[in-house]
């Protein structure tokens, strides 16, 4: 398949989306989107895949939603043509980890997009926020709800509110962010980070993603159990007779499920 609005690679068992509008400082349109989903499809697919990067530029992740598209939009043709639903829901339902690489502007659906993801990884250069007020909207892709949990109620309530730009060592403080690194430093470190996750056996790692998220989407008692239920099906897998085998034997384990 061939895409316009992002790169797509493989670095060994990683699959790398490098989304590519520079000149729109990697504003998200329905069609880059499009092609995010279609490439999360084929990572997912695609058995030698274990771990997924995405990332921007220098100057941007992304700067958010395209305001040119949706500035023309009426009420019916963003509830009609099912805005942020249709091609934003697959970043969400990807069950291999996703890691985002930040560096610049992650404003806006910019910010969101990075907050579907599993773990964000940040430049020191990066700058988060939800700047819709000023356009005279709300968040729509995720902002109200994943930045509270994310950070707590008042500085998503600061940032949504007066639309100011939260830097990286803030975020990592605040708990957005899961390491801040210097720039030239971003991919290596995301794609290390990536491959190190494409090593573990891949059911275990779905469910753990699969268990963390519940988390966020339900009560404690409900996670906790949905949390036991897989930890007890670990030990139908191999990786887990494996695993615990290798560690006992002092040496590192190889596990088939990669
Ligand atoms: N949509 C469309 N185009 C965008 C864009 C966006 N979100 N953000 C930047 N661009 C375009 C600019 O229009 C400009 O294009 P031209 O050169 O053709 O004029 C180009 O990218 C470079 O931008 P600037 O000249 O503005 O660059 P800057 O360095 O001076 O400022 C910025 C950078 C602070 C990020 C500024 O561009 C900006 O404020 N962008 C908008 C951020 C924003 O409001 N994001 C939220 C969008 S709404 C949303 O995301 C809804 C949702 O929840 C899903």
């Amino acid at each position: 398949m061939s895409y316009e609005n992002i790169l797509v690679e493989t670095r060994g068992k990683v699959g790398l989306i490098t989304l590519n509008r520079p000149k729109q400082l990697n504003a998200l349109n329905d069609a880059l989107m499009d092609e995010v989903g279609a490439a999360l499809a084929v990572f997912e697919a695609d058995e030698g895949i274990g771990a997924v990067v995405i990332t921007g530029s220098e100057k941007a992740f992304a700067a958010g939603a395209d305001i040119g598209m949706m500035a023309k939009f009426s009420y019916m043709d963003a509830y009609k043509g099912d805005y942020i639903t249709r091609n934003w829901e697959k970043v969400k339902t990807c069950r291999k980890p996703i890691i985002a690489a930040v560096a610049g502007f992650a404003l806006g659906g910019g910010c969101e997009l990075a907050m579907t993801c599993d773990i964000i990884i940040a430049a020191e250069t990066a700058k988060f926020g939800q700047p819709e007020v000023k356009l005279g909207i709300l968040p729509g892709a995720g902002g109200t709800q994943r930045l509270p949990r994310a950070v707590s109620k008042a500085k998503a309530m600061d940032l949504c509110l007066t639309a100011r730009m939260m830097g990286a060592e803030e975020a990592e403080r605040a708990g957005l962010v899961s390491r801040v690194v210097p720039a030239d430093k971003l991919l290596d470190e995301a794609l290390t980070a990536a491959a190190q996750i494409a090593e573990y056996s891949l059911p275990v790692v779905m469910m753990i993603k699969e268990s963390v998220n519940r988390a966020f989407e339900s009560g404690l008692a409900e996670g906790l159990l949905f949390e036991r239920r897989a930890f007890h099906s670990c030990f139908a897998l191999d990786d887990q007779k494996e695993g615990m085998a290798a560690f006992v034997e002092k040496r590192p384990a190889s596990f088939k499920n990669r």
